[in-house]
């Protein structure tokens, strides 16, 4: 059986690489003659090309497969345009080697070594550079051992691996299959020869790592399949489901081709065990006596993809194997400078740009480092409101400074508190523009409901801002952790059985279906203070809109900010039809009824 070799190859279309593309499959005999035409469009293998599809999301990667008699190969071709992060990453998530191209005319550039550090984070270890358009600099081969160098010592700093440097010249066909007579300096392999001899690193063993995709039910048999992540099993072996840690035997190991007697990493599988169990998608199983870490704290290198940047402190999803969690980034502990590899201050990351920042998960995820196990440790944020993959994550370590900290249970609890002060605890959550009303409603809402014997507290954006959120702004950024600590106080005092009003321009969506999520559903009750811009802004009683408009005030709501209006709150108030006092009766009514 002949070997199976997954590269990628990293390049603009600039340095050739259609052409390189082409002519590796036309001279290797990977081709038939009649297709192989136009060696500069790589449309003409388009019917062997296929966009990949994961959860909705097109993600442009383009997968060749070809094969020469000594080895079978795949090859995820990224288009070079903007989005290119997301794509490579993509491609490289499960190849062995990088090819990277360089035109021998420009020489190692800011996006060869982008390339070359995504190539490496994701775990490729072994590089091809491909010093292309020798033909232009007269096959000089200081300008080729110039460039390798460069590149060599790039490769170095970003971690390492190994190297094969190869001066070639694409379009007339020199040192990609066939040896060149116009390289006589140069005695190493031609691509081909070293893409058919290069090692390949063998699939990660160790302890069984099941991650179970689907459950597949047939006439009462259950079976569990997915795809093994590290180790092997056989029909009898002892596995451990997690997170349960409830124990069974496997009975059968089944495929579309029969059954098996032992499968490995790699394969795709269903399981059938020996007993009934709970084990859903998402579950995991493994080797009974080495389970995963479990951890919903750990640090990570990240590859923004996103046009939006990272907002620190907001809910983004995270994807991991079939895991899929809420989760929250910490401000970057720090971003990559591409061209030096040196460590920069980071508040954020944009599009492209590489950081190292701590996570956390609602729910403790199972994992391996990246570094011991590329599906195990590798994830992908999704921007909850878009559905857009936002980053590629690759996880260090489990931070286990939450390892000792554990909910302690209340002897009075939430319901006792609230039962004493005969109420429902509620938070009434006011949003809107500035000068939409929210704070007057609140006001009269809550002396409402403390005349009718209510506890109530109120707490109100402009008064928190004076204390406990002092040290935050009107960034995106400042008003997520605004809206994320306002949240957490209000949770709070409902958990001491008030009724609690906030009112905060909140103007994001996602921060207040977080705060929704806090406190579990019947509790938030979303009262949204609709008053059009333009009405706020005449009526602009604290007169912020007239200095906004005069650009005295930076990011302000509804001129530099968006506001994103709920779509579907508990209580619209429109202000234009409705006096404060009537909005006030309506919010009580609903409050003293729900
Ligand atoms: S939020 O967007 O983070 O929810 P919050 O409700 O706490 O805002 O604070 C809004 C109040 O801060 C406004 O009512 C206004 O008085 C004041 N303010 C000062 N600068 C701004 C700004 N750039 N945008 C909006 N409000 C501002």
């Amino acid at each position: 059986m002949t070997s199976l070799l997954r590269f990628i190859t990293c390049g603009s279309v600039d340095d050739g690489k259609s052409t390189l593309i082409g002519r590796l499959l036309k001279d290797s005999g990977a081709l038939p003659e009649d297709r192989a035409a136009d060696l500069a469009d790589l449309a003409f293998v388009a019917d062997g090309l296929e966009a990949e599809r994961e959860q909705g999301i097109t993600i442009d990667v383009a997968h060749l497969s070809f094969a020469t008699p000594r080895r079978r190969f795949i090859l995820a071709d990224a288009p070079g345009h903007e989005q290119y992060t997301r794509n490579m990453a993509t491609g490289a998530s499960n190849a062995e080697l990088a090819v990277i191209l360089v035109d021998a005319t420009k020489g190692v550039l800011a996006q060869t070594r982008r390339h070359a550090i995504i190539a490496r984070l994701l775990g490729i270890r072994s590089f091809c550079l491909a010093v292309n358009k020798l033909d232009l600099v007269d096959f000089d081969d200081g300008r080729f051992a110039a460039i390798r160098d460069d590149f060599a010592a790039f490769l170095a700093e970003a971690g390492g691996g190994e190297l094969t440097a190869i001066p070639l010249a694409a379009l007339p066909g020199d040192n990609v299959v066939a040896r060149s007579g116009r390289t006589a300096w140069y005695d190493g392999p031609t691509l081909l020869e070293h893409l058919e001899r290069v090692e390949i690193a063998a699939a990660p063993d160790g302890p069984l790592r099941l991650p179970i995709q689907q459950v597949i039910r047939d006439n009462g048999d259950r079976f569990y399949a997915g795809t093994i992540a590290a180790g092997s099993v056989r029909p009898g072996d002892e596995v451990r489901i997690q997170p349960s840690g409830r124990r069974t035997r496997v009975a059968r190991i089944v495929t579309m081709d029969g059954d098996l007697e032992q499968a490995s990493a790699g394969q795709s599988i269903a399981l059938a065990f020996a007993d009934q169990l709970d084990c859903a998608r998402g579950d995991m199983a493994c080797a009974p006596e080495a389970p995963p870490q479990a951890a919903d704290q750990f640090e990570a290198t990240l590859i923004w993809m996103d046009e939006a940047p990272l907002l620190p402190g907001r809910h983004y999803l995270l994807k991991i194997g079939t895991q899929i969690v809420p989760a929250t980034v910490h401000k970057p502990k720090h971003r990559v400078g591409i061209e030096t590899m040196a460590r920069l201050a980071a508040k954020t990351l944009e599009l492209n740009e590489i950081g190292v920042a701590n996570l956390w998960t609602a729910r403790p995820i199972l994992f391996e480092p990246y570094e011991t196990n590329r599906t195990l440790g590798g994830f992908i944020l999704i921007d909850r409101t878009t559905n857009a993959t936002a980053a590629a994550g690759l996880i260090h370590f489990a931070l286990h400074r939450a390892e000792n900290v554990h909910a302690q249970a209340l002897a009075v609890t939430a319901e006792r508190r609230a039962a004493l002060m005969g109420q429902a605890p509620r938070l009434l959550w006011f949003t809107g523009l500035s000068g939409a009303g929210k704070s007057t409603i609140a006001n009269l809402v809550e002396a409402k409901l403390h005349a009718r014997g209510r506890h109530c507290f109120l707490m109100d954006g402009d008064n928190v801002r004076l204390g406990l959120n002092r040290d935050l702004g009107f960034t995106a950024a400042d008003r997520v952790e605004n809206i994320r600590r306002a949240g957490e106080a209000a949770k709070l005092m409902t958990d001491a059985g008030l009724i609690v009003l906030a009112a905060f321009i909140s103007p994001f969506r996602a921060e207040r279906e977080m705060v929704r999520a806090m406190l579990g559903e019947g509790r938030f009750v979303e009262v949204f203070v609709d008053t059009p811009l333009a009405e706020a802004e005449r009526r602009d009683e604290k007169g912020l809109y007239a200095r906004a408009r005069a650009g005295e005030i930076a990011n302000f709501t509804g001129i530099g900010s968006p506001y994103e209006p709920p779509e579907a709150p508990e209580i619209r108030i429109d202000t234009t039809a409705m006096s404060a006092e009537e909005a006030a009766d309506a919010i009580v009514r609903y409050v003293e009824n729900a």
